[in-house]
């Protein structure tokens, strides 16, 4: 399962790139909104970082001023993913974008057959938001199970682009179901490290390794 860090604070991703397990970066206009940036400029920057997909979202509802704005994100960088919502002129930017070489990342999904549609019109990544459809009552997971089957019948090469991940349990049940990527925010990624019993191991080891009075090399 490919990681992406849902954010567009440099410092976490510069943090994460590092580390050499970040796939890629998604980016909402909430997200550059907290950033406090210029949004061209932070994806400008983020495309520096990271060589796998940024999404960078467009804010026109119609499908002539989606274009024109797809146009503008696409010339910052090869690896941009253009995001559009799921709607009838967002799926129709999503058909022309992707029939002329571009990613798109189809967001703001709340039904499987929404994920139909978005593969139908070619997209690269569907968005299905778990953390948002858990707050409304439903049962996010049940979505993506939904998704991967629908896309397996079908063979769609649309990958499952797990979103508004709100805890590591939704990272895990996202790989057991096998969502294609799963993005997260920062706090996420980094608490999937983290483990009491990997911490107090290494403190015993080293408490031992101390009272041998070696050292390597
Ligand atoms: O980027 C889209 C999505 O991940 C938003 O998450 O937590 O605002 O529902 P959230």
């Amino acid at each position: 399962m490919k990681f992406f860090v849902d954010t567009a604070d440099i410092k976490d991703i510069t943090e994460l790139a590092a580390t050499g397990l970040l796939d890629g970066v998604t980016t909402n206009p909430s997200l550059i909104h907290k950033s406090g940036r210029k949004f061209l400029e932070v994806v400008e920057e983020i495309c520096g970082i990271v060589d796998g997909p940024v999404s960078a979202e467009v804010v026109a509802l119609d499908h002539e001023t989606m274009m024109k704005e797809a146009a503008i994100l696409r010339k910052i960088a090869d690896n941009v993913a253009i995001k559009v919502p799921l709607t009838i002129d967002g799926l129709k930017t999503c058909k022309a974008l992707t029939s002329d070489g571009c990613m798109v990342n189809v967001t703001l999904c709340f039904s499987a057959n929404q994920a139909l549609l978005a593969a139908k019109a070619g997209a690269t990544f569907i968005s299905p938001f778990v953390g948002r459809h858990d707050d409304n009552g439903q049962d996010g997971m049940q979505l993506i199970e939904d998704i991967r089957l629908i896309y397996d019948n079908y063979n769609f090469s649309t990958e499952v682009l797990v979103a508004s991940i709100r805890h590591p349990i939704h990272v895990l049940q996202s790989a057991k179901i096998g969502a294609d990527v799963a993005t997260m925010p920062p706090a996420v990624i980094k608490s999937l490290f983290n483990h009491v019993l990997t911490e107090k191991g290494i403190a015993g080891f080293l408490a031992d390794w101390e009272k041998t009075g070696q050292t390597i090399g």
